[in-house]
């Protein structure tokens, strides 16, 4: 296995909109991003992905890519960010840009063209299709969309409908027109010529579709899936955008829906790499990794065990691991794994520790690293994001208003989206301005990152002694994974081994106390010794243990 920076990188994750106000308007930007470099240094991180910086009439913020290659003018100029990127090399930071090529916004020029007639050029960009049924009236196929209805939109100018696997502004690229993928290639060509270090692969495996669009199996959450999801052109597309990649060496990970461990090696095996490496969701107990359906499923540690496992193992020495708890897309950890009342900074920085003491490039999500929870908005009205308000019609239906509230409230995409709590003051230091696009989480005043710096006990200081630990010793980094104790239900016992000695870590994920006991076959107890704990006292050396609530502790064996 090659040692590569990307595996030695921790990344952070910056979504735009809601990172830092520079201008008073309410609104993220480049400049407030720049402003906050110096924060980011002193955090340890090597990389920013950032969600997208593009034009964009924000149907979906920056998932509907009206330009490719124009920056959003609410976050600043392309001068602005050709200046960002050259102030993050310096500080030896890496960009890494979100690329959005399953779909465009229905406001780019190339849907604007291809919508205006049937013989328009631009046409065949883009899937269309005549409706079933008298009077076709009825959608092509019964696909749904991630954002659930139908996964078709009625154009009345041409009489026919248009695939959106996403919102009904998200038209899906007809990658069997080689066209599109000429135009991506030289998308790619801009921005890798401009520095930028690699990409995010947006929804990538959904690229390749069966031809001819047929049904799906019904009776399923996602219908028509299995047509759209790791379809068969998927290699010939990735080695179409690796032509681009390779030549300046850019990385790239791809976000895949649903993906399995076979999955995985498929796109990112050592030697033959489509992807640098892949997102797996399976540990956020998910069955979809969209908000409502994903969250309304309870934490189970016995799960995120198993799935931890299967992917440690399963990649390992043959592919690249990526671990992150959360991103644009998912509900805050502190409130769902673990609780964001009682002993809220153990459980915050316990989970800090089992996500840098696994194999693999770790991913913080902007505020995690300070332990920020869930805004939880009571009133539909304090919501932005389009996947809530279509979730929101469906499960009204089902729960009634409070029911589909409940819901929204526990599992909204949103819940990741507030504005970032720099300090107490007045909208958190998020903005000098009166207002913010997105309300702020009201606990501003006690959770926020200037806190968290004045305390040294606080979750960021976990995080930064974590990160500089894993920078400082690669049996962090590299290594095997094997588990203890995998039914318990409040236990997470595991031990990684590699040429850089033997990591034991040892987590209690209940919110009480737990009693933890050396598995019989680790007979060197006692040379393990402790290198860091949640709790300032935890036992020296590897031993039999009564453990607190959401306790976390990191032990070595040397070589
Ligand atoms: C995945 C992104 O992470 C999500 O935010 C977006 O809504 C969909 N892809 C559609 O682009």
């Amino acid at each position: 296995m090659k040692n590569r920076w990307y595996k030695e990188a921790i990344f952070y994750q910056i979504y735009p909109r809601s990172f830092k106000d520079g201008n008073g308007d309410g609104i993220g930007d480049i400049k407030g991003i720049i402003s906050k470099i110096d924060y980011l240094v002193e955090l340890g991180i090597d990389a920013i992905w950032f969600s997208p910086l593009y034009a964009s009439p924000n149907s979906d913020y920056g998932y509907d890519i009206s330009d490719y290659k124009a920056i959003n003018p609410e976050y600043g100029t392309m001068e602005e960010f050709d200046e960002m990127v050259k102030l993050l090399h310096e500080r030896g930071i890496r960009v890494v840009m979100d690329l959005v090529i399953n779909h465009t916004s229905d406001r780019h020029e190339w849907f604007e063209q291809a919508r205006s007639s049937r013989d328009n050029p631009y046409r065949d960009y883009y899937y269309w299709a005549d409706g079933r049924g008298k009077d076709g009236i009825k959608p092509p196929n019964n696909w749904t969309s991630f954002f659930l209805g139908s996964a078709w939109q009625y154009e009345e100018r041409t009489n026919q409908w248009y695939l959106h696997l996403f919102d009904k502004n998200q038209p899906d690229l007809n990658y069997f027109n080689p066209k599109v993928m000429g135009e991506i290639k030289e998308i790619l060509r801009f921005w890798l010529d401009k520095g930028v270090d690699g990409f995010r692969c947006d929804v990538i495996t959904l690229l390749s579709k069966t031809k001819g669009l047929p049904n799906g199996r019904p009776g399923i959450a996602l219908v028509g899936s299995e047509h759209y999801i790791d379809g068969d052109r998927m290699e010939e597309y990735l080695g179409q955008l690796q032509e681009v990649l390779s030549e300046y060496d850019a990385f790239t990970v791809g976000e895949s829906v649903f993906i399995t461990v076979p999955k995985a090696l498929r796109y990112t095996i050592e030697g033959n790499e489509y992807l640098t490496t892949v997102f797996s969701f399976d540990h956020t107990a998910a069955d979809n990794f969209f908000g409502i359906k994903q969250l309304s499923k309870k934490f189970s540690l016995r799960h995120l065990k198993k799935s931890v496992r299967v992917w440690q193992q399963g990649l390992y020495g043959k592919s690249w691991n990526t671990l992150f708890w959360e991103n644009h897309d998912q509900a805050r950890i502190v409130g769902r794994y673990v609780s964001a009342e009682k002993n809220r900074v153990e459980g915050a920085k316990l989970l800090a520790t089992v996500l840098m003491t696994l194999s693999g490039t770790p991913f913080i999500y902007q505020g995690q690293e300070f332990g920020t929870t869930s805004a939880r908005f009571a009133d539909l009205d304090d919501y932005k994001d389009v996947e809530t308000f279509r979730s929101y019609t469906t499960l009204r239906k089902i729960f009634g208003k409070n029911g589909a509230m409940k819901r929204i409230r526990y599992c909204s995409r949103d819940n990741a989206r507030t504005p970032v709590q720099w300090d107490a003051s007045n909208n958190a230091g998020f903005t000098d301005g009166d207002t913010t696009w997105m309300k702020v989480n009201p606990n501003y005043v006690t959770i926020n990152a200037e806190a968290a710096e004045l305390d040294p006990d606080s979750v960021l200081h976990y995080y930064k002694k974590l990160i500089a630990l894993r920078k400082s010793d690669k049996a962090f980094v590299y290594g095997t994974y094997r588990d203890y104790y995998k039914n318990s239900r409040k236990l997470m016992v595991y031990e990684r081994e590699s040429e850089y000695g033997t990591l034991f870590v040892v987590c209690n994920f209940a919110n009480k106390s737990a009693n933890f006991t050396p598995p019989k076959s680790m007979a060197k107890n006692g040379e393990f010794h402790l290198v860091t704990s949640n709790y300032g006292d935890s036992p020296s050396e590897l031993q039999a243990t009564k453990l607190r609530p959401y306790e976390a502790i990191v032990y070595k064996l040397n070589k």
